[in-house]
């Protein structure tokens, strides 16, 4: 199972006094360093963390993979044609949210993810579309053409007691299955921190989480490399082996 190591919370202390550092592309390089699988950033509309300067600079540095968390508003859609990311991953967006709080609507906003999917496919852009675990919005990324889908596990990492978050750990289980049965590849991210990994790394199929700010929370005590080794390690420890 792979790790993508989203480096947006490097620039939300970058833009507190905005100014030069830390660096979010610093930061990607020793990510990569201490064997993270991809860079991952989300440009936002109101560019409240990753800016575009950020985008263009990863693109010619990463050496991974870079994927690009972004949602489909014009200007930033014209960007990422013009960056050329290996990836790019559509998430809703809302100006008032502290994070992206919940998954694409792939069902409502179908035609309009489908004529995008097309353009970014065409120029070598693969696509995965951030969704709920859920059977009618796996069902429609499939239809639309999607490459990945990327499973929401926000609920799971904010479920308030065990029960809980077992119903929900349950429900990705399930959708995973699922989507690998339809012939989509699974990806899976949000919330996840150096405790309640371990059980999505057991699920077997899922390819790559995304994981940002529990890593650059423990990189400010231990350093960046440091906290993307220990998560590595973890991912490792507990996956399946029969992936
Ligand atoms: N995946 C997606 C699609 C996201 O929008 C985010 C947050 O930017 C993440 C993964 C990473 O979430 P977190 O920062 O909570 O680890």
């Amino acid at each position: 199972m792979k790790l993508g190591v989203n480096v947006d919370h490097i620039a939300t202390l970058r833009q507190a006094r905005r100014g030069k550092y830390p660096d979010p592309v610093e930061g990607a390089i020793l990510a990569e360093l201490a064997g993270c699988d991809s860079i991952v950033c989300h440009l936002r509309e109101d560019r409240r963390h990753i800016q575009e300067r950020d985008v263009y600079l990863l693109r010619k540095t990463v050496k991974t993979k870079f994927n690009l968390e972004m949602a489909l508003h014009e200007d930033i859609i014209k960007i990422a044609l013009d960056v050329k990311p290996d990836q790019v991953t559509i998430v809703p967006e809302r100006r008032e949210e502290l994070t992206t709080e919940g998954g694409l609507d792939v069902v409502r906003f179908s035609e309009i993810i489908k004529e995008y999917m097309k353009k970014f496919q065409g120029n070598g852009i693969k696509v995965s579309l951030f969704i709920e675990p859920d059977f009618s919005q796996i069902e429609e990324s499939k239809r639309v053409g999607a490459d990945f889908i990327e499973l929401h596990t926000g609920r799971y990492a904010d479920a308030k007691n065990e029960d809980e978050m077992y119903k929900e750990l349950n429900k990705i289980i399930k959708a995973t299955e699922y989507a690998i049965s339809i012939g989509l590849r699974v990806n899976a991210g949000h919330g996840l921190d150096y405790k309640n990994v371990g059980n999505i790394c057991k699920i077997k199929g899922i390819e790559e989480l995304n994981i940002g700010y529990s890593i650059i929370c423990r990189s400010v005590y231990v350093g960046i490399y440091q906290a993307v080794k220990e998560m590595k390690e973890i991912i490792d420890k507990n996956e399946r082996k029969d992936n």
